[in-house]
């Protein structure tokens, strides 16, 4: 169930809703699941601090970072249902409001660099994944560029076949369920947030994400073995509750646009130095063992995960993997 009384009483939109006069702020609970030292974190800060500028205090952004309000999936139905406002969720997790298609980015080694993700979300391939999330009541604003994941567990990864007889989390995507299965892998969904325990517990062996993430989570804390594999992608969209934005003033909504395009701007220029530096500091930490593949162990990681591009295909519009191949993917 949904948990709606948060933070020790109801979230802060009822509150106001019931107190509103026509001098109160519009209040925008952007809710996310990373920490507030990550790109998406600093992106949401800068939002706030652009949109509450250009508003001249007409709107009040509250971001609630680390699964404070939400995990994974209660975010989403929260911002359905407008307890929240504004996300920035992974591309991964909108397969469930959006349709398969989001999981295309999803697929191993579809990205040479940054700047190919983003020639391919800035085009119509972009414009048309944001049209696909209206009718479960969400308006997508922007895409929010992260970067490659890599994998950590709790032995040396230098091949695939190590995965095999390890459970490893996932974010909620079919390509992810058979990218690890291409891997011998057994899978687990989990939301962010409880990512660190099941590690800890053991209950996990392993995991897949960015440097930052792992290492704002601490999950070098609980893991011993990191490989730089360059694996997967992870990028967002910055949505909001469609009817909330739609009922906002012209003049909000524009500032608001303006505050948001320079924010992803922001996001998007800290995104690729920010994973560099996590992973200077988890090679740091000591924590764990960093490994660099090779030239040829790359090359067996991709030969082991071609087969997921076959598979997808089942379940994928080829026309927007084309798309996405056309601008430079
Ligand atoms: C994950 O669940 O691994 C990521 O989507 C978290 C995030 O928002 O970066």
């Amino acid at each position: 169930a949904l948990p709606l009384a948060v933070a020790g009483g109801w979230p802060l939109a009822y509150t106001t809703a019931q107190a509103q006069t026509a001098h109160d702020p519009i209040v925008i609970q952007f809710s996310h699941v990373v920490g507030a030292d990550t790109a998406k974190g600093k992106a949401a800060l800068k939002f706030k601090e652009l949109a509450e500028a250009r508003t001249a205090g007409r709107v009040r952004v509250e971001v609630y970072p680390d699964s404070t309000l939400y995990k994974d999936r209660e975010e989403l139905q929260a911002l359905q249902i407008g307890a929240v406002q504004m996300l920035a969720t992974s591309l991964s997790k909108l397969a469930t409001v959006g349709g398969s298609d989001f999981e295309v980015f999803d697929l191993p080694f579809l990205f040479k660099d940054h700047a190919a993700f983003r020639a391919a979300v800035d085009g119509p391939v972009g414009a048309s994944l944001l049209r696909r999330l209206e009718p479960s009541g969400l308006q997508g604003l922007a895409f929010w560029d992260n970067g490659f994941k890599v994998f950590t567990a709790n032995r040396p990864l230098l091949s695939p076949a190590d995965f095999r007889g390890s459970k490893i989390r996932i974010q909620s995507s079919r390509i992810l369920v058979s990218q690890m299965k291409a891997l011998g892998a057994d899978v687990s969904i989990h939301p962010m947030a409880n990512v660190y325990e099941a590690l800890r517990s053991g209950q996990l062996d392993g995991q897949e994400n960015v440097p930052t993430n792992i290492y704002s989570q601490h999950l070098h804390d609980v893991q011993s073995h990191l490989s730089v594999t360059r694996h997967g992608y992870l990028a967002y969209v910055v949505l909001v509750n469609r009817q909330f934005w739609d009922k906002l003033p012209a003049d909000i909504r524009e500032a608001l646009r303006l505050a948001l395009r320079e924010a992803t701007q922001y996001a998007n220029s800290i995104a690729e130095a920010e994973n560099q530096r996590a992973l200077e500091l988890l090679k740091a930490s000591g924590r764990l063992t960093v490994h660099e593949p090779t030239a040829p162990e790359l090359a067996l990681w991709r030969t082991t995960l071609a087969p997921v591009y076959r598979q997808a295909s089942a379940w994928i519009d080829p026309t927007m993997l084309a798309a996405i191949r056309a601008s430079g993917g």
